[in-house]
């Protein structure tokens, strides 16, 4: 058995929580591979609207197993008390959530870290989530992170003061005042508190050596799908650095993330928006900052899942498209909201980049576009309502010109938040 992939093509949001709670029901185990809660994952269940930030999004789905993997980073916090606690009362979340004991822990005092390092930059902030992303992810690197397993271990407490004293002696060099500094609204101390509370339930979970459990469970026949988190243009590698994340979020993260050797993966499903947007700072060459961007974050309540930021938006981008599922070897392509884009009179499409020297290209700068002019091509809208008994021709020629300019299929489409609201697409 192989692992098949889904993940997103842009700057996130693209929906990959409704996605893969839709294809939960032909897997037996949805793993996250890599991020924390930095990811805002929407799932809508019978009406209800659902936000995830580290639980993979098929825990809504009986009798599958959903495995937080060794490459995500975890808050103890917002895992027990925004996430299972706002899910509880729908599913038992115990019997169905494992978790990963090579996972790290995202520290208090990595949250701090990743506030005071935003605050220096000034101007040149990345726009981080403030959920101690950073922070960890370096910690993990220069090898002092702590782990999930650690927990259990008797100097647990011990390895946690180290790290966390380095943090604030980092914070008082900076110019910081650590006693002043808030977390939630209240002293970062009390977080700190109902941190190692939140711990002592976490314990309780099913924690495995992850890798195994996997490796075990394909080698038994079943079925797993990794749901990924973030974009292909926030990663670490091949995102429009330094404006990205701290982790792989492209195929190659689901090898380290979960464990599984390259052969053993399947089908990429690529996930993309049928127009673009990016929550934080960095580069954008398709951005619409005038009345069209308002109106599509209007209508696509382009308002951000974790922090509730505006989304900026734009114009779809296919060179950047066409980037992503080269890095992750996309085989079918999905594509989100389109729903958004009816009425519009005219959509315009970029299919090539005019560099500074005048040069046109389809491939992404090294500089990652900051320098780039978008080269349009204008369709014409539709003015319908797209649903499962009505695909309007004109929104069919806008998807068949992304599959030519890509030469991948797009297989499904989703027209609305629900998990209905999707129609596959047969390719012979
Ligand atoms: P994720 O981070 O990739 O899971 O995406 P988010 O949940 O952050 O953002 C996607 C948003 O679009 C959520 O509010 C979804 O409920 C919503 N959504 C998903 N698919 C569609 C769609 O096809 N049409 C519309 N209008 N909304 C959608
Ligand atoms: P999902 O999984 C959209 C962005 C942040 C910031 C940059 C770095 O819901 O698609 P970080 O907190 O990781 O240090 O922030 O990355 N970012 C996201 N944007 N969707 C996400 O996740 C994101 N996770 C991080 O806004 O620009
Ligand atoms: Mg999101």
């Amino acid at each position: 058995m192989k692992v098949d992939v889904l993940l997103g093509l842009q700057w996130g949001d693209e929906g990959k929580g409704k996605i893969v709670d839709v294809l939960t029901p032909h897997y037996d185990i949805i793993a996250r591979f890599q991020g924390g809660p930095n990811a805002g994952h929407t799932l809508e269940v019978d009406g209800q609207k659902i936000v995830l930030n580290t639980i993979p999004s098929g825990i809504f789905r009986e009798g599958k197993i959903n495995l937080i993997g060794n490459g995500v980073i975890i808050d103890p916090v917002i895992l027990l008390y925004k996430e299972i606690a706002q899910i509880s009362k729908l599913v038992d979340v115990k019997s169905r959530l494992y978790i990963s004991k090579k996972s790290h822990l995202i520290l208090p005092t990595h949250r701090l870290m990743d506030y005071v390092n935003e605050n220096v930059r000034g101007a040149a902030k990345i726009g981080s989530t403030l959920k101690g992303i950073g922070p960890t992810y370096t910690d993990k690197i220069a090898r002092n992170g702590v782990r999930m397993g650690d927990v259990l271990e008797p100097n647990f407490k011990e390895k946690y003061e180290a790290l966390k004293q380095q943090h604030l002696d980092r914070i008082k060099s900076m110019g910081f005042d650590e006693a002043a500094l808030q977390l939630d609204g209240s002293p970062w101390r009390e977080y700190e508190h109902r941190w190692f509370q939140a711990l002592e339930e976490l314990k309780t979970y099913h924690l495995v050596n992850s890798e195994y459990f996997l490796n075990d469970a394909l080698a038994q026949g079943k079925k797993v799908l990794a749901e990924g988190a973030q974009g292909s243009l926030l990663d670490i590698d091949f995102g429009s650095y330094p404006f990205v994340t701290s982790s792989n979020t492209i195929t190659a993260g689901v090898c380290s993330g979960l464990g599984i050797a390259p052969h053993k993966v399947g089908k990429v499903y690529g996930i993309f928006k049928a127009y673009c947007t990016r929550v934080g700072a960095g580069p954008f060459p398709t951005e619409l900052d005038n009345e069209i961007g308002e109106t599509m974050r209007q209508l696509g309540h382009e308002f951000g899942a974790t922090t509730g930021r505006s989304r900026r938006c734009g114009w779809l981008d296919l060179p950047m498209l066409r980037y992503s599922c080269m890095l992750n070897g996309v085989t079918d392509l999905i594509m989100m909201k389109g729903d958004v884009l009816n009425g519009f009179e005219k959509l315009m499409v970029c299919t090539d980049y005019k560099l500074a020297d005048g040069t046109i290209t389809r491939e992404i700068p090294f500089d990652f576009m900051t320098k780039v002019t978008p080269i349009y091509k204008e369709m014409q809208g539709w003015h319908a309502d797209i649903n499962a008994n009505n695909i309007p021709k004109l929104f069919m020629d806008y998807k068949d010109f992304v599959e030519q300019y890509i030469q991948t299929p797009i297989c499904m489409i989703s027209y609305g938040p629900d998990r209905n609201e999707t129609i596959e697409i047969e390719h012979k």
